[in-house]
């Protein structure tokens, strides 16, 4: 166990911002960046790729057990490597999208990167962010923070990622989409996408990365900084 480094939980539905967010946040701070959502999409792309049915939860746990998944501090963020090949652009296809809320509904599989999301936070010094990272993976995290936007503005956010990279996507198509991933995560059993009590809410509707990040880090100063964080993660 290390001392004193804090942890940072960043959670919140698809396009609310969080991976910008938790990337920008994490470079302020010299922090190492944990896109959780990465490790189930990985293992999403695994699953498509050996023609396992997203729903099918024993197969499904065989490719988790199989599968190597990793992540690494890269120049533009987070590379993830998926049995030692770089898989970071192919985890964001909208085939994957459209079935990894399928694949992490399954109990086997959150276990299994729960284990594997605690490792790696295991120093400290790490923004985190996911569904479920103050509620399950960093109940003790050191600040919580829940970003939230209108569906229709996280809609419009995805639509212009996704036409960036190329793909010809309709506003309509990625809010039905978003609104389908929301529904699934926030209902699903085990572990579903909901706010700790202790999480401080973050509405980025019509707000830049940059004003988001200085907000966390004025909620960080009321929790005491970096020196109020737990001696013990
Ligand atoms: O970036 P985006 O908001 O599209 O989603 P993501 O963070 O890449 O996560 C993709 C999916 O993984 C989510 O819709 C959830 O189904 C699942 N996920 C999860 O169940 N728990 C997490 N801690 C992170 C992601």
């Amino acid at each position: 166990m290390q001392t004193g480094k804090c942890s940072i939980a960043i959670d919140g539905p698809a396009g609310a911002g969080k991976s910008s967010v938790a990337r920008l946040l994490a470079k302020r701070l010299g922090f190492l960046h944990i896109d959780t959502g990465a490790l189930y999409r990985a293992l999403t792309l695994e699953v498509l790729r050996n023609s396992v049915k997203p729903t099918d939860a024993q197969e499904v746990a065989k490719i988790a057990e199989q599968a190597n998944i990793e992540i690494t501090p890269g120049s533009e963020g987070i590379r993830v490597l998926l049995n030692g090949e770089d898989v970071t652009k192919a985890i964001r296809e909208p085939m994957v999208s459209e079935n990894v809320s399928l694949v992490a509904q399954h109990p086997e599989v959150r276990e299994y990167l729960l284990v594997l999301q605690r490792q790696l936070a295991a120093d400290g010094g790490t923004v985190m962010d996911g569904r479920d990272i103050g509620t399950v993976v960093l109940p003790e995290a050191d600040l919580k923070i829940f970003l939230t936007a209108s569906a229709e503005e996280r809609a419009r956010r995805r639509m212009k990622e996704l036409r960036a990279q190329g793909y010809k996507v309709t506003y309509k198509d990625v809010l039905l989409s978003i609104r389908a991933r929301d529904n699934l995560d926030a209902e699903r059993l085990v572990a579903p996408l909901r706010a700790a009590t202790d999480a401080v809410p973050v509405d980025t509707t019509g707000k830049d990365v940059d004003t988001v990040v200085e907000e966390i880090l004025g909620h960080l100063s009321t929790v005491g900084g970096l020196d109020g964080c737990s001696t013990e993660q």
